[in-house]
């Protein structure tokens, strides 16, 4: 039996489908969900990341705007243009892309960015309000991870989940939401990180397994049950130099050894990767319908 593949694409027209009716409205009234990317630095994979929200805000009929700012510039300066930019009306959303360069504090520019447009979903009131359950914003790529787990009817409601990586940005956000009495959610949560012992002995009993580690293909078929469903978040580069650009993008899972095995899997590209800009589209619009009120 070969895994059902989980298409992050697929799920991603369903809810840009959604959006355009709440997008078209927005638009009879004057008002164009826009969002402003700040890039600081020249890092490649940020600088494709952010060129492809652009085009996508675009293709969706919202706009998106970038301030790109030089790899040396204070953290003063990223201050005053967040700013600005708190009280421009024109943008909903205000996005500062990651990783910030050594002498920034990204803690310090993340908490500067209004919660009303936060629509990453990092600022700790959100993060907070999203531990209480009663979430604004949600961080995008594991809200995304829920869109898909809808999408396909997988059931959570009782399920054991193991989680791997602890991170601000998927781990404790997907622990948060997977733990709540939500439609989505309701799990047994077991969150693994750098001090687990032994990973294995936990990922061999979930029913779900998020793997958000940054590590390429570290979880193998041995460390899973049978059956079970496995979300690959990790996108990560590896030499490769039969390939056209000397390296191609893998997972933080095996994804070869795990096809024969467990149920559904999502494949790297093409699986969440896809969700991470929906749902940031997704916050956008929400943040312009807020202003309506
Ligand atoms: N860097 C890696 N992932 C993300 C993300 O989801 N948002 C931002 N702002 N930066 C990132």
């Amino acid at each position: 039996m070969s895994a059902k593949l989980l298409l992050g694409k697929e799920v991603s027209a369903h809810i840009k489908k959604e959006l355009s009716s709440d997008i078209s409205k927005l638009r009879a009234q004057d008002i164009t969900p826009g969002l402003a990317a700040i890039l600081v630095g020249d890092d490649p994979a940020s600088e494709v990341y952010v060129r492809n929200k652009s085009r996508v805000f675009k293709n969706n009929n919202c706009f998106s705007e970038t301030f790109t700012l030089n790899a040396n510039t204070q953290e003063e300066e990223i201050l005053a243009l967040i700013d600005e930019l708190n009280n421009d009306d024109k943008f909903h959303g205000i996005l500062v892309q990651l990783p910030l360069p050594k002498h920034i504090n990204s803690r310090r520019v993340l908490q500067s960015v209004s919660p009303n447009k936060d629509v990453d979903g990092f600022h700790p009131l959100n993060l907070g309000y999203l531990l209480e359950g009663n979430p604004n914003f949600i961080a995008c790529t594991p809200n995304g991870v829920i869109k898909i787990l809808e999408f396909y009817k997988i059931d959570t409601n009782g399920k054991h989940v193991v989680i791997i990586g602890r991170s601000n940005i998927v781990g404790k956000p997907m622990f948060a939401l997977l733990s709540q009495k939500f439609k989505i959610g309701n799990s047994t949560v077991t969150m693994c990180h750098t001090g687990t012992d032994d990973i294995a002995k936990h990922t061999r009993q979930a029913d779900i397994v998020v793997a958000a580690v940054g590590v390429p293909e570290i979880l193998t078929s041995d460390m899973v049950k049978e059956g079970c469903c496995v979300i690959d978040v990790g996108i990560n580069r590896i030499d490769d130099l039969g390939a056209k650009k000397g390296y191609r993008l893998v997972g933080d899972v095996d994804s070869e050894s795990l096809m024969d095995k467990v149920s559904y899997l999502t494949p790297v590209p093409g699986g969440v990767g896809p969700m991470t800009i929906t749902m940031l589209l997704f916050n956008t619009v929400k943040s312009a319908l807020n202003s309506l009120n």
